[in-house]
């Protein structure tokens, strides 16, 4: 099934849903799709901290993801993975960067939604696919396909799509654009959705 970005699903569209909490601002999205790029650029503008949960796992564990892959299997990688995003998640005034399959488990985006406006940064598959082409060795899920990698990034698009669309507040491209473009409409955008934010109710 080809990869339409931000198609509307029956649930209500990202950009009409509002943070339950906007204390940090989390970067979801598939592999090359620019959260790390993306979200340490934010931080800076912000003056926030940049939090990278792929990071703190690798800090944590000693070993790089391939490493962990290989030693403890991906199960093994997506619970060191909950346990950052669920520490992560208690900060404020952070960007955080997730890995591109944070959004498989449930219990994962519900932090991520608690902690703060949750952003789907999207690429056409062949922009990812030339992100990620020459580092592909460092993500293993990119190199267990039989496919070649367009065809395998496409198939797992094909999965996650409707979990980032599901998980996020709002829906900003990456491809092709200027990183400080896309930081600026991030910024404004997510300031927006903290002004929606429903008012506490009065006691
Ligand atoms: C993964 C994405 C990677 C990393 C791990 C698994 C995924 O992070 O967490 O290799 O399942 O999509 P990036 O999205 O930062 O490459």
């Amino acid at each position: 099934m080809p990869f339409k970005p931000p198609t509307p699903g029956p649930s209500v569209p990202p950009t009409q849903r509002h943070p339950s909490s906007a204390a940090n601002i989390v970067l979801i999205g598939f592999m090359g799709s620019g959260k790390t790029t993306v979200g340490q650029l934010l931080a800076q503008k912000r003056e926030w901290q940049f939090v990278d949960t792929d990071e703190m796992v690798v800090q944590t564990a000693r070993r790089d993801i391939p490493t962990l892959f290989a030693t403890e299997g991906e199960i093994g990688f997506r619970d060191r993975e909950a346990a950052a995003i669920r520490e992560a998640s208690t900060g404020e005034r952070q960007v955080i960067a997730t890995g591109g399959g944070a959004v498989l488990r449930p219990e994962n985006v519900e932090a991520l939604q608690k902690t703060g406006v949750v952003v789907w940064l999207t690429a056409r598959p062949e922009v990812a696919v030339a992100r990620t082409q020459y580092c592909a060795r460092e993500r293993p899920l990119l190199v267990a396909g039989a496919d070649d990698l367009l065809t395998h990034v496409l198939k797992m698009l094909g999965e996650r799509g409707p979990l980032y669309q599901a998980a996020a507040h709002l829906v900003v491209d990456t491809s092709d654009r200027d990183v400080h473009a896309i930081v600026r409409e991030i910024d404004r955008k997510a300031a927006r959705a903290r002004a929606l934010q429903p008012e506490p109710a009065c006691r």
